[in-house]
């Protein structure tokens, strides 16, 4: 396929996509749904890529669903586009590896639910953060009614969406919404830097990891507890975990 919003780069176990359609602030269209899937499909079963890295070109990471493209819609296709963007940031939040959210700039309605959907978010601090859809006479449609108040709690999740207020990234990080606040020549230096501490860790653990605590949120303690205990046991039959352990009691690094 060729990509027209997407950049792709992909060196050193670590994939990084720009999204970049800066003259629309990348605002997210039905193109750029179907590119993100077909990038996804690549990438899923690729072994030597460890960690993805999200950010955007210009002065947005995502503006917002592309409100020139629903502007024309009915309610089923409101439904469906809803549909498609809540899937794939789904897709996003369970795919296998890790993913980073490298927030540039503007945040805001599908933008800061794109980011939502990552594992993490590190931002610039110029980065602003908002679901402004009041603003619009509408609701969020990509999950964020439900992922704010999972990350921020109820209360910031409520203010957020009820007041479309726009918040900073030092406000953003203090609700929890993103983990670390850089000066914006520092975003990507920084985001490789811990993507590429990620990519050297266990190579399996990474990635059981992310699955067995996302999947946990959705059950009760004691069968979460269990899953890691079921997984943890699993764990023995890889080489990495064995290498890991013999390397710490031979007191030199792990040959991953
Ligand atoms: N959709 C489509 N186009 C957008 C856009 C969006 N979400 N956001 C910005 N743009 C376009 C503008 O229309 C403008 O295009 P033109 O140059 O052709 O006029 C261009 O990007 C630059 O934008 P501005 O001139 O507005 O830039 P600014 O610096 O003055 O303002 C901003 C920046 C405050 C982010 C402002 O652009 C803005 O408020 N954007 C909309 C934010 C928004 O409401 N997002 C939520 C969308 S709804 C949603 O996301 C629903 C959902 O959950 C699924």
């Amino acid at each position: 396929m060729e990509y027209r919003i997407l950049k792709i780069h992909i060196a050193d176990r670590i994939a990084v996509v720009t999204i970049s359609r800066p003259a629309a602030l990348n605002a997210l269209n039905s193109d750029f749904f179907n590119e993100l899937n077909h990038f996804l499909d690549d990438l899923e079963p690729r072994e030597d890529v460890k960690v993805l890295v999200i950010t955007g070109e210009g002065k947005a990471f995502v503006a917002g669903a592309d409100i020139a493209e629903m502007v024309h819609m009915n309610s089923e296709e409101g439904f469906n586009f809803s549909t498609k963007g809540q899937r794939t940031f789904d897709r996003l939040e369970q795919f296998g590896i890790p993913v980073i959210a490298a927030v540039n700039g503007y945040a805001l309605g599908g933008g800061c639910e794109l980011a939502m959907a990552c594992d993490f978010r590190i931002a610039s601090k110029l980065a602003k953060f908002g679901q402004p859809e009041m603003n619009l006479g509408m609701i969020p449609g990509y999950a964020a009614t439900q992922r704010l108040s999972r990350l921020t709690g109820l209360g910031n999740a409520l203010y957020l969406i009820l007041t479309a207020d726009t918040i900073t990234a030092d406000d953003a990080l203090r609700i929890g919404l993103v983990q670390k606040v850089t000066e914006p020549e520092m975003l990507m230096e920084e985001v490789m830097k811990l993507a590429t501490k990620i990519a050297g860790n266990g190579s399996q653990a990474v990635p059981t990891s992310k699955r067995i605590i996302r999947a946990g949120i959705a059950m009760n303690f004691q069968d979460a507890s269990e899953l890691e205990a079921v997984e943890f046991g699993k764990q023995f039959n890889h080489e990495a975990t064995k290498e890991g352990m013999k390397a710490f009691l031979e007191k030199r690094k792990p040959d991953w």
